[in-house]
């Protein structure tokens, strides 16, 4: 008999992803669509096409995961389907959910509405040894940017949140304005190597009261600097922008490191693939004598093996969804306050 497995789906923004993944969290596969090309021409995630996209895509991706894992869909061997239910697009999420909740019923075994942002805490469990709590884990992707203090599997401390755009909305945004295209994180990623770090001192918002977040005002200071500036150079100014996030965001992480007395870092995320937040995380984590847990760059960006991984944590838990499980566009982290 073939080892049990989670079935999940993500579909809540632009990729439509499943993965199956074992108990002891082996990935068995993980296919994830990604509709990049259709939104690029548009600058952004266009929802009504992302919907459609997802409609066309989710059957062939669901069966690619299956074939891959080598289950077959009449006898799959699944223990539960996880799906993302919140926070993304509505008409996204709904796309998968109806899909995840028509094969839960068929196979005969419990569903599993999964919080996006709780299956991003999970992607470095999948890869690493087990992460020691409490730990923190900097979440950082297109919609939030968010300091998490993990005292265990489903309790979670906000620590620190942004105040205005996400760190990815940020790179999207500054990309977008210096002609880079979509998605702006891996451009700005790629050309800041080619770049001077230290050739603009762009604003580091906030950086020395607490752990909010705020970086607005750094991408006013990126436009402004280009239009004063008639001899701007893009890989310098990528380069810049690049150094004052991560400068940011490494700082923030670390002084919640201290607060919260963690035995980790995690990062998490899709900015959490950018090579210069990794390299300094790693520094900043190995400066404080504590490990520094990061998910490889495949798990960093959606992809339906870290919704599995956290589907897991709740099905050992014995949670199930009812059938009316909704789609949750604005669906929060939920949090235990614990101190
Ligand atoms: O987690 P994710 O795939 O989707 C959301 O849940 O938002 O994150 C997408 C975000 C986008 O803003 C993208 O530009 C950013 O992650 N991103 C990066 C890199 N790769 C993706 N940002 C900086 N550097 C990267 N290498
Ligand atoms: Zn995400």
């Amino acid at each position: 008999m073939s080892e049990p497995a989670i079935l999940a789906i993500e579909t809540s923004c632009d990729e439509t992803a499943a993965a199956l993944v074992t108990e002891r969290y082996a990935i068995l596969s993980s296919v994830v669509s990604s509709q990049i090309d259709l939104h690029a021409r548009f600058g952004g995630v266009v929802p009504e096409i992302a919907g459609r996209a997802h409609v066309e895509l989710l059957e062939p991706v669901v069966s690619e995961a299956l074939t891959a894992a080598g289950r077959s869909p009449t006898d799959p061997g699944i223990e539960a389907v996880a799906v993302t239910n919140g926070p993304g697009l509505v008409g996204s999420l709904l796309v998968g959910l109806s899909g995840a909740k028509a094969m839960a019923a068929t196979w005969g075994v419990p569903l599993l509405g999964i919080n996006h942002l709780e299956g991003h805490l999970f992607a470095a469990q999948l890869e690493v040894e087990p992460v020691e709590h409490p730990h923190v884990t900097l979440l950082v992707s297109g919609g939030h940017t968010m300091l998490i203090g993990v005292h265990g599997p489903g309790r979670y401390r906000l620590l620190g949140s942004t105040i205005d755009d996400a760190a990815g909305e940020a790179y999207d945004k500054v990309a977008r304005y210096l002609g880079l295209g979509y998605p702006g994180g891996p451009a700005i990623d790629q050309l800041a190597h080619e770049g001077d770090p230290e050739a603009i001192h762009f604003p580091r918002a906030m950086a020395h009261d607490g752990l909010d977040f705020s970086f607005s005002g750094l991408k006013t200071a990126v436009i402004r600097y280009v239009q004063r500036t008639p001899d701007w150079v893009a890989a310098d100014v990528a380069a810049s922008f690049q150094a004052a996030v991560v400068d940011v965001l490494v700082t923030k992480a670390m002084r919640a490191v201290e607060l919260f007395d963690a035995r980790a870092l995690v990062l998490g995320g899709g900015v959490a693939a950018n090579s210069a937040l990794r390299a300094a995380a790693a520094l900043g984590a190995e400066e404080a004598g504590i490990r520094c847990a990061l998910p490889s760059r495949s798990m960093c960006t959606d992809n339906a093996a870290m919704i599995a991984a956290a589907g897991w944590y709740r099905f050992r838990s014995g949670e199930a969804s009812s059938w009316g499980l909704g789609a949750e566009p604005s669906l929060a982290l939920e949090l235990d306050g614990a101190p």
